[in-house]
């Protein structure tokens, strides 16, 4: 799957099956925050979706929604990164960091 930084560069990396984005991200250094660990009790794993990948997802749940409202810099493709998980469909995934985190502003 491909991570697209701030400033437009496009990182690259094996993002086995069963791991969500924020795991990936964590694996290789990518900066997203996720401070929560993936219990789903705060934004800041906020990715922005490609939008030619946005509607092969599983859908969010009620949850994910809710938190994603408090997300800094929501966009429509917008999701919580540590609820996508890597699935075999997903292969070539892309997903951009989003301008800032709630926690990163204060
Ligand atoms: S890491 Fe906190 S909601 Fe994803």
């Amino acid at each position: 799957m491909t991570f697209v930084e701030l400033d437009g560069t496009r990182r690259e990396v094996d993002a086995p099956l069963g791991l969500s984005v924020l795991e990936v991200a964590h694996k290789h250094g990518v900066d997203i925050e996720g401070a929560c660990e993936g219990s789903l009790a705060c934004s800041t794993c906020h990715v922005i979706v490609d939008p030619a990948w946005f509607g092969r997802l599983v859908p969010p749940t009620e949850d994910e929604e809710d938190m994603l409202d408090l997300a800094f810099g929501l966009e429509k493709t917008s999701r919580l990164g540590c609820q996508i998980v890597i699935t075999a469909q997903l292969d070539g995934l892309i997903v951009k960091l989003p301008p800032g985190t709630r926690n990163a502003l204060g």
